[in-house]
């Protein structure tokens, strides 16, 4: 019964809470590009707010304290990611991460650890994958992570969930783009391109404390 208790907290956090910061987030951050200076800092600083509760909740909900999600650094996190997909799935995942590229992430990393934990819980649930792969490499001025399934497929444009726009609006937040190519029988690939460091806007990067 705890168990059924703590899914149903994670299912109304998730679906409840998390959506209602990922809008209040995007629509703020629509507004920020015609704000005048002061008011697109204020925006920022909000936003960058918002994103470090969701990252908080998100890191809860699976049960992580938020400050130890990270304390092997990007690449132990995601490693272990994979690891805890693998028994939990069956799913043989390769993993290839280059250094520099991962390091370029240093700032963002909480998002991509909730973005790959995404993208993998919807390899699990829908793909029925024989195999997944796992990159971050570097590409010219931005980091490019590719997660790619040779599962079943299915069509961006038709896909409804809050997953999928979560991760949009996640990845728009960091100031990078969300590609997902996919067709029916064609497998999976999520892409998401990051801006190198010094592109993104201000508020991608972690506040000080
Ligand atoms: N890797 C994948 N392989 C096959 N189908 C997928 C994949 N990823 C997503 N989909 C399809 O896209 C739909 C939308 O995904 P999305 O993550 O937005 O929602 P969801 O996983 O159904 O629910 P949740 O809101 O809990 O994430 C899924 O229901 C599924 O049909
Ligand atoms: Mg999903």
């Amino acid at each position: 019964a705890i168990g059924a208790d703590r899914s149903r907290i994670a299912r109304e956090l998730h679906d409840g809470v998390v959506q209602t910061l990922f809008a209040a987030a995007f629509r703020l951050q629509l507004h920020a590009d015609e704000a005048p200076e002061a008011l697109r800092t204020t925006i920022q600083q909000t936003t960058a707010g918002i994103r470090e509760a969701i990252n908080d909740i998100q890191a809860y909900v699976h049960g992580l304290e938020p400050s130890l999600v990270m304390l092997g650094g990007l690449g132990a996190s995601l490693k272990q990611l994979a690891v805890e997909f693998e028994s939990s799935s069956g799913i043989p995942v390769t993993v290839d991460l280059e250094p520099n590229a991962v390091a370029a992430l240093d700032g963002v990393d909480t998002d991509i650890v909730q973005l790959v934990r995404e993208a993998l819980s919807n390899v699990r649930r829908h793909a029925r994958a024989r195999r997944v792969a796992l990159t971050i490499r570097e590409a010219a001025h931005a980091t490019v992570l590719e997660v790619r399934d040779d599962g079943r497929g299915f069509s961006p444009e038709a896909a409804q969930g809050l997953g999928l726009r979560n991760l949009r609006t996640r990845a728009g937040l960091l100031g990078g783009q969300l590609e997902l190519h996919s067709g029916p029988g064609k497998g999976s690939l999520v892409r998401l391109v990051v801006p190198e460091p010094q592109q993104r806007p201000e508020s991608a990067e972690s506040l000080p404390v």
